[in-house]
């Protein structure tokens, strides 16, 4: 007796490494793995210098006008990489039109924001930094903010030593993406990918299995489950006003083009369940609701609840690991640094 209970938990065990090996298969298809070091950038070889230097720039509040609001104000590494709130609320606590995506795994991103209108990571940063609802300032004002403090041009010095001018706005920006590459979160679905029958839950796999038989996948495949393509959001069925605001028309401002009418990025599904509220409207705040939503306005069905919480649970093990990032100490003030002006 004891001999056939052991044998048929072994043939079970053998039954679900069977599928989970096929699940990987099949997975393996439209997703890969995240890189086991940090991904390379164009025209901005990533050095320690540079990762050093990005860091304290994301951190200081000095680079917005009012010496409030940094990077990490509405990218909170420790709250999934945004504000977690409905729109970010930026210079002079104006409200912004857009929720604030993650930066975790953005460098994988093929293009950066909602509707993809800057290229990489170094031309995102200038941005926010320049945005009135953001971080209000101006590139000459940032360069005499950064000038000011010895200890920023030294850091500045050291990451950018082939150039004549070290201290510029643009190293600034590239700066800022030699750390933000290296923001990178592996997950169970990553060690999943990579040959871990037990890294998922069962629930996760069946989600999984449903997100590729329901054709999620169309839309958010490679590395980061998305971020590399654009499509209308109501594909099939238009989301109401109240998550689709009718001004906010997408990409349709970056390519002017009537075909680009409510056409976003499709997200980056990484770290998803700890980065509500979701759409570009942030109007969601429940991913069961988010994902019941996507199946509706972008594949025409109505999932079961089991099926959305089974999706949720693979969402779930998206979530990755942050790597430990130490507070920098910033380089002190000195009297010509530019005093925050509102
Ligand atoms: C978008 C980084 C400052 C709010 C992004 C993205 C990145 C990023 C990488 C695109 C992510 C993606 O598309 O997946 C930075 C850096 C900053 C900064 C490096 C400092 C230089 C801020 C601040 C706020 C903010 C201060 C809030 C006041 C947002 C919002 C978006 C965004 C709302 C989406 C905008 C859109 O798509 O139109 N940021 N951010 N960011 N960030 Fe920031
Ligand atoms: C956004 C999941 C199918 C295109 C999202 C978000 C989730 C999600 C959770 C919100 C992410 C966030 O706010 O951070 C799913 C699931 C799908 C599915 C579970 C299958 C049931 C699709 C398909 C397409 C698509 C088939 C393309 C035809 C998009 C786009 C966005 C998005 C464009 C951004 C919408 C916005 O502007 O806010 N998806 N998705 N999705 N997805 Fe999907």
């Amino acid at each position: 007796m004891k001999h056939l209970i052991s044998t048929l938990f072994i043939s079970a065990c053998m039954v679900s490494a069977a599928g989970a090996s096929e699940l990987r298969d099949t997975a393996l298809e439209y997703f890969k793995p995240l890189p086991s070091t940090i991904p390379s950038v164009k025209d901005n070889p990533i050095t320690p210098e540079k990762i050093v230097l990005g860091k304290a720039l994301f951190f200081d509040p000095r680079l917005s006008a009012s010496g409030v609001f940094s990077c990490y104000s509405c990218h909170n590494l420790a709250t999934g990489g945004d504000d977690n709130l409905e729109t970010s609320i930026g210079h002079g606590w104006q409200k912004g039109p857009r929720n604030s995506p993650t930066v975790l795994n953005a460098v994988l991103n093929e293009a950066q924001f909602w509707d993809g209108r800057a290229e990489d990571l170094k031309a995102q940063a200038k941005g926010p930094i320049q945005a009135g609802v953001e971080m209000a300032n101006t590139p000459e004002t940032v360069v005499a903010t950064l000038m000011s403090m010895p200890q920023y041009t030294e850091w500045f010095s050291a990451a950018f030593a082939e150039d004549a001018k070290p201290v510029s706005f643009d190293n600034m920006a590239k700066a800022i993406e030699a750390f933000e590459a290296t923001l990178i979160t592996p997950s169970p679905f990553d060690a999943f990918l990579n040959g871990d029958d037990d890294a998922m839950t069962p629930e996760a796999e069946k989600g999984l299995a449903l997100f590729v038989d329901k054709g999620c996948v169309a839309c958010h495949s490679g590395v980061n489950l998305g971020g590399q393509g654009y499509y209308p959001f109501g594909l099939i069925e238009k989301p109401g006003a109240e998550i689709l605001p009718p001004d906010d028309k997408g990409r349709f401002a970056v390519t002017e083009t009537v075909d680009d009418e409510y056409v976003f990025r499709a997200s980056p599904l990484r770290n998803v369940a700890v980065t509500a509220p979701y759409f570009h409207s942030g109007k969601v705040w429940d991913l069961k609701v988010a994902v019941q939503v996507m199946a509706e306005s972008q594949l025409g069905e109505a999932l079961s609840d089991e099926e959305a919480d089974l999706i949720v649970a693979f969402m779930d093990s998206l979530t990755g690991s942050v790597p430990e990032v130490t507070v920098p100490v910033l380089p002190a003030e000195t009297r010509t640094t530019p005093r925050p002006t509102a």
